[in-house]
């Protein structure tokens, strides 16, 4: 299956940047959210990223000035914003990004399984949630997959696309096809909590925040020193402000429940979450956020 139309469901931390990779590819794109300002932030992040894209061709020469105005015209063109499921009657492919919430996403799959044509692929960004329960909400299971970028979704080529327990060969196949025409590398992956990814890199961090929480050290002093370790190129405290507390809590949850103590689920990011610091989405998380 080609897709000539894509959606987007958020327009959050993840969603603004999905539209953005789908747009740069030459894939036209709606973005939708519930409220309009919420649509003009992730317009605005797909602008913002777009123009640092190009920008940097721009100073190492490999396009003009002139190139980069009208290239940006057409991608940031591609995208068009809304609050409501007009423009999606014919897309082939829709990536949810909504909370991670299975409340709130099996609402989203049951309406974007009336909105859209029967041959749409629905796809979820979900980093933890079951797909098999997100098609449960439908009336084509076999056409939900999870389907998992990465922060920051503009940079980070991998896709992991997950197999629910009624997912199709050909909507893994197609879902593969669409991450190769956006320029990303998919790897399959079954529906197990933490898929590949987030279970090797939980298992990691889970230890520093462990430590920190068990020395009381300054998280800032942490990540100062991992930092200049080279390794990573920025701390955990800070790379979880960008990402999100409250979306990386819930990974951190599951992942203790799902595989017992190895994981972590440190108290003070429960308390910033209860707090409502989310990290940069609201301004305030393990630090201030301008
Ligand atoms: N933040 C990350 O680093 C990251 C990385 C990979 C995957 N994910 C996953 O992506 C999904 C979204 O995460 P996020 O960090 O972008 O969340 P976010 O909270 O930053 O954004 C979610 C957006 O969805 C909107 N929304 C809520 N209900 C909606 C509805 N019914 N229809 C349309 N829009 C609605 C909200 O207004 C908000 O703008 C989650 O499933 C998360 O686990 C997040």
């Amino acid at each position: 299956m080609f897709v000539f139309k894509a959606a987007v469901v958020g327009a959050g931390t993840m969603g603004g940047e999905i539209a953005q990779v789908i747009a740069s590819a030459g894939i036209p794109v709606v973005l939708k959210d519930v409220k309009q300002e919420f649509v003009e932030t992730g317009l605005e992040k797909a602008r913002q990223v777009t123009e640092a894209q190009l920008g940097g061709l721009v100073s190492k020469e490999k396009i003009s000035q002139e190139d980069a105005d009208r290239q940006l015209e057409e991608i940031l063109g591609r995208i068009v914003g809304t609050t409501e499921y007009d423009g999606f009657g014919d897309v082939d492919f829709v990536v949810e990004a909504v909370p991670e919430r299975m409340d709130i996403k099996q609402t989203v799959f049951g309406e974007l399984d009336e909105v859209t044509p029967g041959h749409a692929i629905l796809a979820s960004n979900t980093s933890s949630l079951s797909i098999t329960e997100m098609g449960e909400a439908t009336l084509r299971p076999d056409k939900v997959c999870g389907f998992h970028f990465f922060y920051p979704a503009s940079m980070m080529r991998l896709i992991e696309v997950i197999e629910g327990d009624e997912t199709s060969d050909e909507t893994l196949q197609a879902a593969a096809n669409f991450a190769q025409a956006i320029r990303k590398t998919a790897v399959r992956c079954g529906e197990v909590p933490g898929f590949v990814v987030n279970r090797i890199l939980n298992s990691a961090v889970s230890e520093v925040w462990r430590v920190t929480d068990e020395e009381h050290l300054d998280v800032k002093e942490v990540d100062k020193v991992i930092q200049e370790s080279g390794t990573v190129p920025m701390g955990p405290f800070f790379l979880t402000d960008l990402l999100g507390l409250d979306t990386v809590l819930h990974v951190a949850i599951h992942l203790r429940e799902s595989y017992g103590d190895r994981f972590y689920v440190s108290p003070r990011m429960k308390e910033l979450v209860e707090a409502g610091n989310l990290g940069q989405k609201t301004g305030k998380g393990f630090y201030e956020h301008g």
